[in-house]
């Protein structure tokens, strides 16, 4: 059951049903589950198949609809396939596709220029969306900024916390710096706290406020062991290895054109997920 003093939604980060049946029935509930093209990858029934470039898709239409089927009251996040030369206009083609598979979806984007165009123009048209591959302030503020006509729970941010820490930086430090910078604004972006990798990430979350995490189910089973805490006892020896992130004084009110949103990390997860997707398909069939 959900802890009655928990406010932060929690997602399972999973391209496999079966998952999402074993986080349901672990956890009593399940707020919503979010996908992406290496998750996709792992699912154990596409690992060490070809498809072709119209299999792949059903197979990735497949996985979805099962997962919305299992929490119909929940969110599923699907991701558009791009890479550094995928337009804003290939990207809502594929938006528009994904948005007919199931009623609760959430079109993925990269925080890159053409995926902020596309959000812009798809939370326009009514559609939801979750913006990934975000590391810094910059893009976040972007993300809000590109999205402003838009109500709460239609925008998630998807900061990746572990990819941070993995070269060094605290990624912990941007989830608190970013939930700083969005407090004066109107609450329209939800904050999803992504690239889990530990208990303490998931506990610090919650303690920070999160709106959302989405989360492995290793690590969802270790805290449902924990018996779901809500609050850590101590800061663990890791993150004081860390680099903190400073906070940057950013005006929300910008056009989002104007902020700076490179970042090595998204360039180089933009290539991660392409190859993943690319890795599935045979281009000889
Ligand atoms: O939620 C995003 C996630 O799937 C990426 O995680 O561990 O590959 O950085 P990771």
């Amino acid at each position: 059951m959900k802890p009655s003093n928990l406010k932060t939604k929690i997602f399972l980060d999973s391209g496999d049903p079966k998952e999402t049946r074993e986080a349901l029935a672990l956890l009593g509930f399940l707020d919503g589950q979010t996908t992406n093209p290496s998750l996709v990858a792992k699912n154990p029934e596409a690992v060490g198949k070809k498809f072709s470039a119209a299999e792949v898709l059903n197979f990735y239409e497949g996985v979805v609809k099962e997962v919305s089927s299992l929490i119909p009251q929940g969110s599923v996040s699907v991701e558009v396939y791009a890479d550094k030369d995928t337009s804003c206009e290939e990207m809502l083609d594929q938006a528009k596709n994904f948005y007919a598979w199931i009623p609760n979806a959430h079109i993925k984007y990269p925080t890159v220029t053409e995926g902020l165009k596309a959000a812009e123009i798809s939370v326009k048209d009514g559609m939801r969306v979750n913006m990934t591959l975000v590391f810094n302030q910059a893009q976040a503020a972007a993300v809000y900024a590109a999205t402003r006509s838009s109500k709460k729970g239609d925008v998630f941010l998807s900061p990746f916390v572990g990819r941070l820490d993995d070269r060094g930086e605290n990624g912990m430090d941007f989830i608190a710096n970013t939930i700083k910078m969005y407090q004066p604004g109107d609450g329209h972006v939800e904050v999803l706290v992504a690239s889990v990798r530990s208990i303490d990430h998931f506990v610090k979350s919650i303690e920070l406020g999160a709106d959302i995490i989405t989360s492995p189910l290793k690590i969802l089973k270790q805290w449902a062991e924990l018996g779901m805490p809500v609050t850590s006892k101590q800061q663990t020896a890791d993150s004081n290895q860390l680099r903190p992130i400073p906070y940057e004084e950013l005006d929300l009110n910008r056009p989002w054109q104007e902020y700076n949103i490179q970042h090595e990390l998204t360039d180089k997860g933009i290539e991660k997920f392409a190859s993943d997707w690319n890795g599935l398909i045979d281009k000889s069939k």
